[in-house]
């Protein structure tokens, strides 16, 4: 699919961070899950060459609520209007790589890893978009701490190194085989049961509230029904 020239009408999700491993494809896929549980229109935009997004909805039960993907240049195809899109970005992927598809309004999230390596790596990408004015693109940018373990010395560091940013902290996951379950399962942690995921689930709400998730919903009409396995096989 190619948006460059695609002005889209209503706010995309980019989740990015050039430093691999650091939970872009986990986060993209549950949010893809969870809009489409509440009927939202969801366009995965899979940018990879890895296919890690087109792996897990492969593996998504047909009962699940559907999901369309592409991967990202494999057709001249334009998103529909009403469709929420969701992309998953490659590692190592510069800032011209999205530079000419996230658009005002839209929405950039940044998952980062408690570890000396990934925040050096976050730090550099968050210069970047400091030099490329992302910052002044009336973007909503925040990060999330993944894979956390809270009591641990490299959780405080990220956090101290999250501070001195000018970008929100909006949610912190816990490292938790939950995500590895639901990713090898095309499931999200909404799918499992709430005495499992519970933990999971609420540290979600902090992200989900960041997003505006509700409103977000109202501003994209209700999947039509009729369409639904055309977006199953997609
Ligand atoms: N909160 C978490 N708890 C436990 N495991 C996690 C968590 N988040 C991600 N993982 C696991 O870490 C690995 C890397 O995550 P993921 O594939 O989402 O990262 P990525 O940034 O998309 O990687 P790449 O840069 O290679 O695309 C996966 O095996 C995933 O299941
Ligand atoms: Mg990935």
């Amino acid at each position: 699919m190619y948006i460059s020239c695609f002005r889209a009408p209503m706010p995309q999700i980019f989740i990015a961070n050039p430093k691999g491993g650091c939970g872009k494809t986990t986060l993209a896929t549950q949010l893809a899950g969870y809009f489409a549980d509440k009927k939202a229109n969801v366009l995965l935009l899979d940018h990879d060459a890895q296919r890690s997004s087109h792996d897990w909805l492969q593996n998504r039960p047909a009962a699940c609520s559907p999901i369309a993907l592409e991967i990202f240049g494999d057709s001249n195809s334009q998103p529909d209007a009403d469709q929420l899109l969701i992309h998953d970005m490659p590692a190592a992927c510069g800032i011209d790589d999205f530079m000419s598809q996230i658009n005002p309004g839209d929405y950039l999230i940044i998952p980062v890893l408690p570890s000396p390596t990934d925040i050096k790596a976050c730090l550099r990408f968050v210069m970047a978009l400091y030099r490329f004015g992302f910052l002044q693109k009336e973007l909503s940018i925040g990060l999330v701490a993944n894979r956390v373990k809270l009591r641990t010395v490299y959780f405080k560091t990220l956090e101290s190194f999250l501070q001195r940013l000018q970008l929100p902290l909006i949610a912190t996951l816990r490292d938790s085989q939950n995500y590895i379950r639901v990713m090898d399962a095309g499931l999200t942690i909404f799918d499992l049961p709430p005495s499992r995921s519970k933990t999971d689930r609420d540290q979600w709400q902090a992200l989900l509230d960041w997003l505006e998730a509700d409103t977000l919903i109202e501003r994209y009409p209700i999947r039509d029904r009729s369409k639904q396995h055309l977006l199953q096989s997609a």
